[in-house]
């Protein structure tokens, strides 16, 4: 379901808030400090805003708004000592953001019993506010890949290296492999499940390659469920955010990804942002303060209100840039080059290079 973000002022949409879960294959690549700033810019533009911190046992969220961790939280909603959890989200200094706690007192167990979960994602989906911005633990737990499943397009976090970039086609696999079981677990067949547990567990060389090779050996025994598995590829459209990137050469990841994706995974992804390394990150977390409060301007200031912007603007609907179209207007390259320039020039070229050559060797 599709929130209309059209009227910022009126009670939350009758579909509930638009939900931003926010997910990485690798831990550090900043989905904190993207949360957390995004949330500030989402408010700023006049949505009312809850970012939650879904990071139980590694939560950090409050630091990156430079907030005290006090407050009763998520934990306590789910071990029963709060009422309704729209009571737990606090005021922030910010007009129309509020926050929501992970930890909060009680320290929560690691796993998340399956009704617990439930009952989460049910009164989060439930929340008073136009957006709810949801800060996930890193890696696929799947308490995590739940909370990322609770929408089609949740962003995806990744720095432009290869250990981050590889995490996150580990991370979209998983993904899909989990929305498929639990599409296909409304069908009720034993036989199915357990197809789909054996696939899942294989060890990565003799997994399938991509989710047309996943769909045709799965329509091998189940013709029919061939279809759903297809039908929920073409749906899905996780949204890149490359994060701490040293130079504007590093957007080439961003269409490397994207055929990567396509073509591995069967997934398309769309490009939300680009945010520059900026050492002012590491200086407003020492000082306790919101990075956008103590650095309201800047490249990396700039970038994420550009996010909040787009994420305004096409929620609903496909971004209509391509990766390439994006990296130029993000990195401000003339749509035609000078009359005998290349299209892209050498650094460009050499970090598209480089940027194939990650990929190529990685197996989803
Ligand atoms: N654009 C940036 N420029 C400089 N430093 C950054 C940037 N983004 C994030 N950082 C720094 O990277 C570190 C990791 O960020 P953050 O905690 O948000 O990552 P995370 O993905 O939430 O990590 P975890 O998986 O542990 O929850 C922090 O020290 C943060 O200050
Ligand atoms: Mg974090």
């Amino acid at each position: 379901m599709v929130a209309d973000l059209s009227n910022p002022g009126a009670d939350p949409p009758p579909g509930g808030p638009l939900l931003l879960p926010v997910a990485s294959g690798k831990g550090g690549v900043g989905k904190s400090f993207l949360a957390a700033n995004l949330a500030i810019a989402l408010a700023a533009r006049g949505r009312r805003t809850i970012v939650c911190d879904l990071d139980f046992g590694g939560s950090s969220l409050h630091r990156f708004l430079g907030l005290p961790n006090r407050n009763p939280g998520l934990s306590d909603f789910l071990c029963g000592h709060a009422g309704d959890l729209e009571d737990l989200a606090v005021e922030t200094p910010w007009e129309r953001l509020r926050f929501l706690p992970g930890d909060g007192w009680t320290p929560l167990l690691a796993n998340l019993p399956g009704a617990k979960k439930a009952k989460l994602i049910r009164h989060l989906a439930r929340l008073a506010a136009d957006v709810v911005v949801l800060d996930l633990g890193a890696g696929s737990s799947l308490s995590t890949l739940d909370f990322f499943g609770m929408t089609e397009a949740g962003l995806l976090v990744s720095t432009p290296d290869a250990a981050a970039l590889g995490g996150m086609l580990v991370f979209l696999k998983n993904d899909l492999h989990r929305r498929i079981e639990k599409r296909l677990a409304a069908w009720k067949n034993p036989a199915l499940s357990r197809l789909l547990k054996a696939e899942r567990e294989k060890p990565l060389a003799s997994q399938a390659s991509s989710l047309e090779e996943f769909a045709a050996r799965i329509a091998a025994a189940f013709p029919p469920a061939a279809a759903e598995i297809r039908s929920l590829g073409e749906g899905l459209r996780p949204r890149v955010v490359l994060n701490r990137a040293l130079r504007d050469e590093e957007i080439e990841v961003a269409y490397a990804v994207e055929n990567a994706l396509r073509v591995k995974l069967g997934v398309t992804p769309e490009f939300y942002g680009f945010i520059r390394e900026d050492p002012a990150v590491a200086e407003a977390l020492r000082r306790g303060r919101a990075f956008l409060a103590d650095h309201p301007e800047g490249p990396a200031a700039e970038a994420l209100h550009r996010l909040a912007g787009r994420i305004d603007r096409y929620w609903g609907r496909r971004v209509p840039d391509t990766a390439d179209r994006l990296a130029r207007r993000l990195i401000r390259i003339p749509a035609k080059p000078p009359a005998g320039a290349p299209a892209r020039p050498a650094a460009r070229l050499a970090a598209l290079g480089r940027a194939v050559r990650i990929f190529r060797g990685l197996r989803p």
